[in-house]
C-alpha cells in the first residue's frame, strides 16, 4: 500500500495554470464574481481556497452573495449521506436562478465528484451545470473553466492514486490564523470511511516546501498554523522525514507563534512526537485523537488497527508529558453489529478519557467500503437513541473538566469580537478551549493573558488580566 514514489503534478501543468488563468483574465473576467460554497472537512476548505486562487488571478472577485455571483462552485464532502443529501439539495435549488440568468456558470467538485457513479448522476440530473470535477483535477481548473467559457459543458473524474501539486496558488480566508497541508490522501481503509477512494494514496510533501509555505505565511503576518493532513502523524517524506521532524522544522520559524496539527491517528503516534509536543514551545498542548469506537470488536471491525488499551496508554503517556494537554476526539455510534454493550463500552471510554471535546456521528453506510456491505447494519432509531446518549454523556464529561480551568490563567490568541450582548473578545488557548472576555475589535490578532472565571456549555469565560 506504501508508496516510494511520490508523484509531483510536472512544474510546467502548474505554469500552464498561471498562464490560462491570466488569459482567462484578459479574455472574460473584467467585472465578473464568483462565489464557493465549500462543505465539509479543514482538506476540502483549503482545496476552496486553491479555486479562490485560482479565481483571483482570472479577475474573479468574491461575492458575499451567490444570487450576484457569475460563477458558483460548490466543493463537495462525501464522508456522510447528510452532507451529500445537502448538496444535492442546494444545487437543485440553482435551477431557478440559472433560468433567469442563462450566463450564470456552475461548478461542481470535491470528494462527492470524485465517485464516478455519482458525478455521472448529477451531471445528468442536473443539464443546468456546466462544469464538474474531482479532487485530482483541482489544478486544471482554469482549463476546464476556460472550455465552459467557450461554450462546453465538461465533466473530468479520472481515477489515480493522486498528485502533489505543489505551487498552486491560495487565496486564504483568514488573516491571522490559517492551514497547510503537509500530506494528502489515506492508506488506511477504515471500514468505515469513503476518503481512500477520493483522495487517493497517502503522499507526504518534501519538508523544505513545506517550510518555505509556512515562512511565506509568516511573512504575510500569521501567527497560527494548523498543518493538515488526513492522519497528519503518518507524514513520510521521500527524504527519510517524519512528522515530529516537521514539526521542530516549524519550531524554528520567526513569527509564527503557535503550531497545530490535525487529523492524528492513534496508530501512528509515537514517542517521538509526545517528545516534540511536549520539548517545542510553539506547538500546542491539543492534540485532535479520534477513537471513533471504545468496543474492541468494533473497533477490529472498523479496521482501526489498534484497541481500547493501546488508545488509553496513549492517552495517559500524552498527559504524562505534555503539560496540560487537552485532547478532542471522532466518535461513531451506530456502526454495523454494534451491540449495547459495545456502546456501553464507548460511553466508558469517553469518561476514562476525558476529552475536552467530541465530534459525534452517527454511521453513515458509504457505496463502495467495506461496512456498507457488512450484514447486521444497526437500525436508525437505536443510532439516534444512542447519538442522543453519547451526546449528553459527553457534556456532562465536558462541564465537569471544565471547572478545572477557573482560576487559571492562559494565553488567548484573539479571533474576533461577539456582538451578541456586550462585546465580548474570543478566542483560543493553546489547548483549543475557547474563551470569552469582555473586550472589543482593537484586541484581535493579540495574545492575552486572561484569567478564567466561569464555564458555559463548551466555552470558558473569563477577564483580561
Ligand atoms: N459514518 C459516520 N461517520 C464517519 N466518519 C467517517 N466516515 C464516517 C461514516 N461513514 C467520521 C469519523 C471521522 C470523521 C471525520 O468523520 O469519525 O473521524
Ligand atoms: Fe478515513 Fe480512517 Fe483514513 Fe481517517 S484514517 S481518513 S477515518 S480511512
Amino acid at each position: 500500500m506504501e508508496r516510494t514514489n511520490i508523484v509531483h503534478v510536472p512544474k510546467k501543468a502548474i505554469q500552464d495554470v498561471q498562464e490560462t488563468a491570466r488569459h482567462i483574465k484578459e479574455q472574460y473576467g473584467a467585472g465578473k464574481k464568483y462565489f464557493v460554497e465549500s462543505y465539509g472537512c479543514q482538506m476540502n476548505d483549503h482545496d476552496s481556497e486553491r479555486l479562490r486562487g485560482m479565481l483571483d488571478i482570472m479577475g474573479y472577485t468574491p461575492s458575499e452573495n451567490k444570487f450576484e455571483a457569475d460563477f458558483i462552485i460548490f466543493n463537495t464532502c462525501c464522508v456522510r449521506e447528510h452532507a451529500e443529501k445537502r448538496v444535492f439539495g442546494n444545487i437543485g435549488a440553482l435551477k431557478k436562478i440559472k433560468d433567469e440568468r442563462p450566463n450564470l456558470i456552475i461548478g461542481v467538485c470535491g470528494c462527492m465528484m470524485q465517485q464516478k457513479a455519482v458525478s455521472d448522476r448529477l451531471f445528468k440530473r442536473f443539464p443546468f451545470v456546466d462544469l464538474v470535477f474531482g479532487t485530482n483535477e483541482l489544478h486544471e481548473f482554469p482549463q476546464m473553466f476556460e472550455k465552459v467559457l467557450s461554450g462546453v459543458r465538461v465533466k473530468k473524474v479520472q481515477e489515480s492514486d493522486g498528485e502533489i501539486p505543489e505551487g498552486l496558488p491560495a487565496t486564504r480566508i483568514n488573516t491571522l490564523s490559517t492551514s497547510l497541508v503537509v500530506m494528502y490522501g489515506c492508506n488506511n481503509f477504515c471500514s468505515y470511511c469513503i476518503v481512500p477512494y477520493v483522495r487517493g494514496r497517502e503522499r507526504s510533501r518534501n519538508i523544505s516546501d513545506i517550510i518555505d509555505e509556512a515562512m511565506h505565511l509568516a511573512d504575510k503576518g500569521y501567527k497560527e498554523i494548523t498543518l493538515l493532513g488526513q492522519n497528519v502523524n503518518s507524514f513520510k517524506s521521500d527524504d527519510g522525514h517524519d512528522f515530529a521532524d516537521v514539526l521542530h522544522a516549524m519550531n524554528d520559524i520567526e513569527g509564527i507563534r503557535r503550531i497545530r496539527f490535525m487529523t492524528s491517528h492513534p496508530k501512528d503516534l509515537s514517542d517521538k512526537l509526545i517528545d516534540a509536543m511536549a520539548g517545542l514551545e510553539k506547538v500546542c498542548n491539543h492534540i485532535h485523537l479520534p477513537v471513533q469506537s471504545g468496543s474492541d470488536r468494533v473497533l477490529k471491525l472498523m479496521n482501526r488497527k489498534y484497541d481500547s488499551a493501546h488508545y488509553m496508554h496513549l492517552i495517559d503517556e500524552l498527559r504524562k508529558n505534555v503539560e496540560g494537554i487537552e485532547i478532542t476526539t471522532d466518535i461513531i455510534v451506530g456502526f454495523p453489529t454494534e451491540t449495547e454493550e459495545d456502546f456501553e463500552a464507548t460511553l466508558d471510554i469517553v469518561r476514562q478519557a476525558e476529552f475536552s471535546a467530541a465530534f459525534t456521528f452517527k454511521y453513515s453506510p458509504r457505496t463502495g467500503t467495506a461496512a456498507a456491505r457488512m450484514d447486521e447494519q444497526v437500525p436508525e432509531i437505536v443510532k439516534k437513541e444512542r447519538l442522543h446518549r453519547l451526546n449528553s454523556c459527553c457534556t456532562e464529561i465536558i462541564t465537569t473538566n471544565n471547572q478545572k480551568h477557573i482560576g487559571t490563567i492562559g494565553e488567548v490568541f484573539v479571533e474576533g469580537v461577539d456582538m451578541r450582548d456586550k462585546p465580548m473578545a474570543f478566542g483560543k488557548l493553546s489547548n483549543f478551549k475557547m474563551v470569552y472576555f469582555p473586550g472589543d475589535k482593537d484586541l484581535i490578532g493579540q495574545f492575552l493573558n486572561v484569567k478564567i472565571t466561569k464555564t458555559k456549555h463548551n466555552s470558558l469565560f473569563g477577564e483580561l488580566l
